[in-house]
């Protein structure tokens, strides 16, 4: 299990995949030719004080972190939806963002970072308030009761997802594991600082028309698993 040390900062947790098959020369020319722009550094960044504008070469209008890119379709098509955006990928897997990096050069879309490790750290090196909208699609569900800590949606990183989202930001999930997709909604709806989106069933049994399909998705829908799109918001802080 996680949980912070004793300086209060959270461990690295990583239990899947790093590198997988490896990568196609020119994909691995690019990931090596690109990556060092692109990663976020957390070397010297005291916790809460990551300055994410300044990741990019503009200022963006916002800061969309997205947690588990995988091959980063899903980044890729929000990231060229929305290039007045910056948009954060934390993304352990290599070969992941190599095929990210791909689609972005492909494309031509300057506005990603990625972080590759473990999402933790870099929630605990955002600045409170600072992530105006979050996607975490298809995380490992990890449905073994005695894996259920390895979840990145958990009690453990509730607490940080709330702190770095803003006021009325919207957090996305998604998952075809119901045991998770339970486990979210009472976790979620448990937690004063959200408040669950839908009104009705098709409020999650729909994927809106802004939220691309991900690969995990597709590979869910192909073995007739209905997958659950769960759109929450951050509720406003009380005033001080
Ligand atoms: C099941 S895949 C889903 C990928 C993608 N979102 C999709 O729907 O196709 C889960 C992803 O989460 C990533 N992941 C696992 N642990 C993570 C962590 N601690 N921080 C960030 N990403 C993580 C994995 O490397 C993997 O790419």
């Amino acid at each position: 299990m996680s949980g912070p040390d004793d300086a209060g900062a959270p461990r690295r947790m990583l239990h899947g995949r790093r590198r997988g098959k490896p990568m196609r020369p020119t994909r691995q020319a690019a990931f090596e030719r690109r990556l060092p722009e692109l990663r976020v550094d957390l070397d010297g960044v005291a916790p809460g004080t990551l300055d994410t504008a300044g990741l990019f070469a503009h200022a963006p209008s916002g800061i969309w972190l997205e947690i588990g890119a995988g091959n980063g379709e899903h980044l890729a098509w929000q990231a060229a939806h929305r290039p007045d955006v910056g948009f954060i990928a934390a993304e352990p897997y290599l070969a992941g963002v190599g095929r990210a990096i791909g689609y972005l050069e492909a494309a031509g879309t300057a506005n990603v970072r990625f972080f590759v490790d473990d999402a933790r750290l870099l929630l605990a090196a955002l600045p409170e308030g600072v992530v105006a909208r979050m996607f975490i699609l298809f995380p490992d569900p990890w449905p073994k009761a005695r894996h259920h800590k390895r979840r990145i949606v958990a009690p453990s990183t509730l607490p940080a997802i709330a702190r770095v989202l803003a006021d009325e930001a919207e957090l996305r999930l998604a998952t075809d594991d119901m045991g998770y997709c339970r486990w979210m909604l009472a976790l979620l709806t448990g937690d004063a600082a959200f408040e669950w989106c839908a009104r009705g069933p098709e409020d999650w049994r729909r994927r809106p028309e802004d939220w691309p399909q991900t690969r995990y998705e597709e590979k869910a829908l192909a073995a007739g698993r209905r997958p659950a799109y769960l759109r929450f918001r951050r509720r406003a802080r009380a005033a001080a």
